[in-house]
């Protein structure tokens, strides 16, 4: 039997509030096939990864559905052994006293920072220390989140995600607030995570901050796929100055993508 998709969205309908932001979406991403998710404040980006953690769920109707790894049901703690997650609103979730092997070993528990009454083990103990060492930033465990560097917490984050080796990092705007160098850093790990097999679902602003090693990008907008496919036949300037409402110009070089205003 071939392995399940990783994602398959069928005829999804989603609410926010008494916001409707998905009516008749579809997506199916395999495992191995890393995908950036690119589009206008509000398209529903955010929510789509919602949905892949099951924080959200679609309307329940006939033929409709979300599976992840060939499964519709799935136990919270199940999930985040197999994917791994990094946002923003994660970071800030995290009282700002929690140290950074302590975020580390929260991935253990799926939780925010750790509780008194689950004492991590020696064995998560020391896989999150290895993962810190992975990572480059052992020198963190110690150190409050409230005393680190944006890109510091970053990395301390990615680590929550790493730390039950996951086949899939679920990542939404992971360079967020960071400077050039840090982005840059934060890049060239997750090149390294693909090229050990990991499965990288990342949205971004970024566009040059694809990594090369993602073949495929999504193009939402308001709520639907507006163009799904190899990077090089999205990413093209009819299709980001239509998607994004404004003329652009997209330039490639050594495997990366960038956009330029385009004046008209
Ligand atoms: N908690 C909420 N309650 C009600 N509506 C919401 C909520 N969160 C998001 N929405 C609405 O859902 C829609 C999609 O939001 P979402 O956060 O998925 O967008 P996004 O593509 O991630 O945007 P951004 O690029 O700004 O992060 C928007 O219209 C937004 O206003
Ligand atoms: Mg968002």
């Amino acid at each position: 039997m071939s392995s399940p998709a990783l994602i398959e969205i069928e005829d999804a309908e989603v609410y926010r509030g008494d916001t409707r932001v998905f009516e008749g979406l579809s997506l199916r991403i395999e495992q191995g096939e890393s995908t950036a998710i690119l589009g206008p404040n509000g398209a529903g980006k955010s929510t789509l990864l919602r949905l892949l953690s099951r924080e959200i769920y679609p309307v329940h109707r006939e033929g409709s559905g979300v599976r992840i790894l060939g499964r519709e049901r799935w136990d919270v703690f199940a999930l985040r052994r197999r994917l791994g997650l990094v946002s923003y609103e994660l970071q800030m979730a995290y009282p700002r006293e929690v140290r950074g092997l302590d975020v580390v070993l929260s991935g253990f528990f799926a939780s925010a920072g750790l509780h008194e009454h689950e004492p991590p083990t020696g064995a998560q103990r020391g896989r999150a220390e290895a993962v810190l060492r992975e990572l480059g930033v052992a020198h963190l465990g110690d150190k409050p989140i409230a005393e680190m560097s944006a890109g510091e917490q970053r990395r301390c984050l990615l680590g929550r995600a790493l730390v039950h080796d996951p086949e899939a990092l679920v990542l939404d705007e992971p360079t967020t607030s960071l400077d050039l160098k840090a982005a840059f850093e934060l890049v060239d790990l997750l090149r390294r995570l693909v090229r050990h097999g990991k499965t990288l679902i990342l949205v971004t602003h970024h566009v040059h901050e694809i990594p090369p090693e993602i073949e495929r990008v999504v193009l939402l907008r308001r709520g639907r796929v507006f163009a799904d496919g190899p990077k090089r036949e999205a990413l093209t300037d009819d299709n980001l100055s239509r998607l994004f409402d404004v003329p652009l110009s997209v330039v490639e070089r050594d495997g990366f993508f960038q956009v330029f205003p385009r004046s008209s």
